[in-house]
């Protein structure tokens, strides 16, 4: 059965009411990335970085997923074959609709990383700077998140997905930020179908074989219905 391989980014999440990156208004005109997503913005002033997270986490926690959230998981449920979720997004509204084992390639809001051991836990709602490690005791504590500049996680997994990718779609995402926004042409040479779905063209729309523009809460369940009907 068709393999199915899917990449969003904030606009899939635009509509539940947290702020896209690129977007007029969006975060990246109201905060410098050097300064609160990058390890050496960190380094400088760790309060300025937790302060943007704590505020994220906190708006965040009350954001409930649209009905693109719900079409995803319903597609991931009813599917007759695989359903790969990637997720650029530190938010959990693909968990709350009701997907399954996510790849959050850029980590998550919910979790916090021991910048000295590495260990993992579950971030409190406010995290504070010199946040003490469970594990190593340190006060590195940061967010769980992947900066500019670092790796993003599960790549080997994701990879080996798009190789065997029948379908891949890109839904919410400009296509300004690697390797995630190279996915389609991994999935391409793999001899997927590819298909767009955002609310203007990317900035690698030319590398789609077919496109749909609109709002993800109407673009998504439209053409998870179409899939399921097939
Ligand atoms: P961007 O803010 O770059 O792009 C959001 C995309 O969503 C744009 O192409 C919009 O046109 C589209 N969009 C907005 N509203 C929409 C809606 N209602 N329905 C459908 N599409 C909509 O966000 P990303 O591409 O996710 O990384 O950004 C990628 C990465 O850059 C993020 O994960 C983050 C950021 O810097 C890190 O912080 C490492």
């Amino acid at each position: 059965m068709e393999k199915i391989v899917i990449l969003t980014g904030a606009g899939i999440s635009a509509e539940s009411g947290l702020g896209t990156f690129r977007d007029e208004g969006g975060l990246w005109s109201q905060h410098r990335i050097e300064d609160v997503a990058t390890p050496d913005g960190f380094a400088r002033n760790p309060q300025l970085v937790q302060e943007f997270y704590n505020a994220r986490r906190q708006q965040a926690a009350t954001a409930k997923p649209n009905p693109a959230h719900v079409a995803l998981a319903r597609l991931q449920a009813e599917w007759p074959g695989e359903v790969i979720l990637v997720t650029q997004n530190v938010d959990a509204l693909h968990e709350k609709g009701g997907a399954q084992d996510v790849l959050h390639m850029h980590g998550t809001l919910a979790g916090a990383l021991c910048a000295g051991c590495g260990h993992r836990w579950t971030a409190p709602d406010t995290m504070r700077v010199g946040e003490l490690c469970p594990a190593c005791g340190a006060g590195g504590g940061r967010p769980d998140v992947v900066w500019f500049g670092e790796i993003p996680y599960f790549m080997d997994q994701i990879y080996a997905h798009l190789g065997a990718a029948d379908l891949f779609a890109a839904i919410g995402t400009s296509g300004n930020v690697y390797p995630a926004a190279g996915f389609v042409q991994e999935a391409a040479m793999a001899g997927a179908h590819t298909i767009e779905l955002n609310l203007d063209p990317s900035e690698v729309v030319s590398n789609f074989a077919e496109t749909r523009f609109g709002p993800a809460s109407k673009t998504v369940p439209a053409w998870v219905d179409e899939l399921l009907r097939r």
